[in-house]
């Protein structure tokens, strides 16, 4: 993988991913069951859990997928379930007849992995005492809090990207777009700050992040709970990524896309044909060079919106990075949930700073052109 053509989309359903409807929900009549999790796994009862998944999948039926929430609300109770039987006994939930077949179906039907992943762990999640939650910790509701309140804003922030895709960097709808854009993003910073004063390292990253584990269902593996699994890297590709950077860029940027919800990558799809396949950086630095009648002036102050809204993204990743940095010595491997290693968040900062950089040479560019 080594260009933006290359990247590979679901043609899924493009609807805003129903968030709040799914919340609502419980298709498989575990709120209850919910609320004893923790205790069941922390006292190691794999049986009780287990004979719970076994009778939800003799009792699965049509109802419990008679709508695109109802599905996604399906798969965030299975992923609960499962995973927390699969910490207490490596893949113990294969056992259960028709268990990996039902997932396939409701993957298939929401065109998302046949499981649980962070939209469903955190936006897809109910806010209130429904939440559910692995350890029953406090912390780990602060944790599912922080993700809720930091990324409810991002799907806005990729519909105002399409927006800004279509309008000249030299209009004042540009310099708004960027400013909103910035608003939409700035909750993902306290988010982090939040966890990192109210989480120890300890609590995070030897009793909560156990669960976020990859499973194997029908014989194929799909990633655990993750960061990489938020809107981020949509924002990236779009604004600065789709210029090649490092192989190791490309492959986080594919395999995190992948995981994607089919509305985040139908938008992101979209942009980048508005942008002919390339990124708004690269857009903006090829109209300015090609275009005689720029207003300057304007564009400057549209170019200092956009640097405005990467500072807000440096910020977040500063912010995040002290945060990996503090958890991932006591972890075995020192890796995230995804699979990645502080270099990857480093190669994240340092693509964000390039860009910003590309944008001062593009100010000071115009500065020449009018004479300043
Ligand atoms: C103790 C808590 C946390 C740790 C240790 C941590 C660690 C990591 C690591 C190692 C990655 C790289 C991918 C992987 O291997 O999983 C990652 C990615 C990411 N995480 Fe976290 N994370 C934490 C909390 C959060 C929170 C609260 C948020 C946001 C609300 C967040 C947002 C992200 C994002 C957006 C990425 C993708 C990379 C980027 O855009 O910079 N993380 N995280």
């Amino acid at each position: 993988m080594d260009s933006i053509q290359e990247l590979e989309f679901t043609s899924g359903n493009p609807d805003r991913p129903p968030y709040t409807e799914s919340q609502a929900l419980d298709p498989l009549g575990v709120d209850r069951f919910m609320q004893i999790l923790p205790d069941l796994t922390r006292s190691g009862q794999l049986d009780v859990i287990l004979n719970k998944l076994r009778f939800i999948t003799e009792n699965f039926d049509q109802s419990n997928c008679a709508s695109i929430p109802h599905c996604f609300a399906a798969l965030r109770d299975f992923d609960f379930l499962i995973t927390s039987a699969h910490v207490l006994g490596a893949n113990s939930y294969k056992g259960i007849q028709r268990l990996q077949e039902i997932l396939e179906v409701l993957g298939r039907l929401t065109d998302h992995n046949p499981r649980g992943c962070n939209f469903t762990y955190g936006l897809f999640n109910p806010e209130d005492d429904r939440m559910r939650t692995f350890t029953g910790l406090n912390e780990e509701r602060i944790f599912i809090h922080a993700i809720q309140k930091g990324t409810k804003g991002l799907d806005d922030s990729l519909l105002t990207l399409k927006r800004l895709s279509m309008v000249r960097v030299d209009s004042r709808d540009f310099e708004y777009l960027t400013d909103e854009i910035t608003i939409q993003f700035a909750p993902m910073l306290p988010a982090v700050v939040e966890v990192l004063r109210k989480i120890t390292p300890e609590v995070f990253s030897r009793q909560i992040v156990r669960f976020f584990v990859p499973l194997d269902i029908n014989g194929k593996t799909y990633p655990g709970i993750t960061g990489a699994q938020i809107q981020n890297v949509c924002i990236d590709l779009i604004v600065y990524g789709a210029n090649s950077y490092s192989e190791q860029y490309y492959s986080y940027a594919a395999r995190s896309l992948a995981s994607m919800l089919p509305f985040q990558q139908s938008i992101t799809r979209q942009i980048l044909q508005q942008l002919q396949q390339t990124s708004l950086l690269n857009k903006i630095e090829r109209d300015i060079a090609l275009c005689e009648n720029i207003d300057s002036a304007q564009a400057i102050t549209s170019l200092n919106s956009l640097q405005r809204f990467l500072r807000k993204i440096l910020r977040f990743r500063w912010a995040h990075r002290r945060l990996a940095q503090k958890n991932l010595p006591l972890r075995k491997k020192e890796l995230g949930s995804g699979g990645y290693a502080l270099d990857l968040l480093d190669d994240l900062i340092q693509i964000t700073r390039i860009a910003s950089l590309r944008i001062d040479q593009v100010k000071a560019d115009l500065s020449i052109r009018n004479g300043g």
